[in-house]
């Protein structure tokens, strides 16, 4: 079912047939470098399973494909929050490297914020990116949310301490 389209980048639910390539896709460290260690790697294609089964029949739907020109190239995510954060959420994606830098995510993100606002009706939608992950913190800036703030040396990943950017966006009439 698709959720939301722009030009060649489509969101739709994701399907059995995507396991294959979500494993291809995540099976690579300049991928799961970015993301926190609960994203396996290695990344196998048990762990797609596992994470296509976790997903199938979450209600409401929050975790979609990401397509391009017709093919599935990785997944973005929103969480909702509980108690006081029930109006806020988090914004997760990632895409196979052979797609990087082609505005596929940016893309992505626009209609990801704007099924957010609109039709899960959270107020808030954020999210916190590694301090060397400039082409994420680029992203975020191109589709409107602000810096809020820096979690200084809040991250630990391969060994690294680093600092976490937290981004926002609110929702107001003007998305
Ligand atoms: C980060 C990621 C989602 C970006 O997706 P994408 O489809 O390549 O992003 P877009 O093409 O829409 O935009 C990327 C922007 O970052 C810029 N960019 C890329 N690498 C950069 C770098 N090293 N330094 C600065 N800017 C960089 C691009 O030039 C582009 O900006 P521009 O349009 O102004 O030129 C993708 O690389 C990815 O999946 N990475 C691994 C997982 C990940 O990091 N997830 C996010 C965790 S917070």
């Amino acid at each position: 079912m698709i959720i939301a389209y722009d030009g060649d980048v489509v969101l739709r639910e994701l399907v059995e047939e995507d396991i294959p390539k979500l494993a291809e896709y995540a099976n690579n460290e300049k991928v799961s470098i970015n993301l926190r260690d609960g994203f396996p790697s290695p990344y196998g294609i048990d762990d797609a399973k596992h994470f296509y089964d976790r997903i199938e029949n979450q209600h409401p739907k929050t975790f979609f494909a990401v397509e391009y020109k017709g093919n599935y190239v990785g997944n973005i995510s929103l969480v909702i929050g509980t108690d006081v954060y029930r109006n806020s959420a988090e914004i997760g994606y990632f895409i196979g490297e052979p797609f990087w830098n082609k505005g596929i995510v940016t893309k992505a993100v626009k209609l990801m914020v704007k099924f957010g606002f609109e039709k899960l009706g959270v107020s808030r939608i954020h999210t916190g990116v590694f301090e060397f992950n400039k082409a994420s913190q680029r992203v975020l800036e191109k589709c409107g949310f602000e810096k809020e703030g820096v979690f200084r040396k809040s991250i630990t990943k391969n060994g690294k301490i680093q600092d976490e950017i937290r981004y926002a966006k609110i929702k107001t009439g003007n998305l």
